[in-house]
């Protein structure tokens, strides 16, 4: 009889020790005595793995020289100036917008250049008729309507002066768009622009158009 209590006191603490032991912090697991349980044996896009020595073999960069489906080449030009000069032969990827797409376009102009450029291309945006930002670009000079296409993706993707890169605000697609609005309107002249023809809804539809 005393030999079963003390059995039972005994496995009382010690399960007391266990428990305590497991639960000393809610974002740790405590004692992992089944780690397969514990931590995922899938691939789990950024999550903290800690079993990687274990030959949890994940990448989460795409692999070197490949391209997403559907996605378009990667620029490759150096920024630098021999990059700036060889970018005048690149040539647009995309077949001409349609008037959807074109929208689309203007409204990416207006929400990302204007700002400076102004809604026609005047150089007669707020931070530029402001002293905000000096020297913008008018691009309906004939320098910028002379200017190869892949010059201002270039520009655009790696900022110049005082130009930002945009390369972050606006994917590949999106800045070749942007691209051919600008040349849509340098070829127009000065017809003005009405800003007020294109929503947000045209988003879904552009990219409807596109798949
Ligand atoms: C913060 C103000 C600002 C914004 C916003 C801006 N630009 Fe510019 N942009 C400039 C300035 C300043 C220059 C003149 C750069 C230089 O040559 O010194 C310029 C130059 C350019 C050029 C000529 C590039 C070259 O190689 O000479 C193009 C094309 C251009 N911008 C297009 C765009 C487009 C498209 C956008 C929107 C995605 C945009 N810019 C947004 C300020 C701006």
């Amino acid at each position: 009889m005393k030999k079963i209590k003390i059995l039972i006191a005994f496995s009382l603490i010690a399960t007391l020790v266990i428990m305590f032991e497991s639960c000393d912090s809610k974002r740790e697991p405590g004692k992992i005595y089944m780690p397969d349980m514990t931590y995922s044996r899938a691939y789990e896009a950024y999550a903290p793995n800690s079993l990687k020595a274990e030959n949890i073999n994940y990448i989460p960069y795409p692999v070197e020289g490949t391209i997403r489906r559907g996605d378009l080449f990667p620029f490759t030009l150096p920024k630098d100036s021999t990059g700036y000069a060889m970018s005048k032969d690149v040539k647009d990827p995309l077949p001409p917008l349609d008037s959807v797409q074109m929208g689309e376009a203007q409204r990416l102009f207006n929400i990302n250049c204007a700002i400076c450029h102004g809604p026609k291309l005047d150089a007669q945006g707020p931070l530029a008729t402001g002293g905000k930002v000096p020297a913008v670009a008018n691009l309906t000079l004939k320098q910028y309507v002379d200017m190869p296409v892949g010059t201002m993706f270039y520009s655009v993707t790696y900022g110049k002066n005082n130009m930002g890169s945009y390369a972050s605000q606006l994917t590949r697609e999106q800045r070749w768009m942007v691209i051919q609005y600008v040349k849509s309107q340098q070829l127009k002249g000065s017809e003005s622009t009405d800003s007020t023809k294109t929503t947000s809804g045209t988003v879904k539809d552009s990219l409807a158009v596109k798949k």
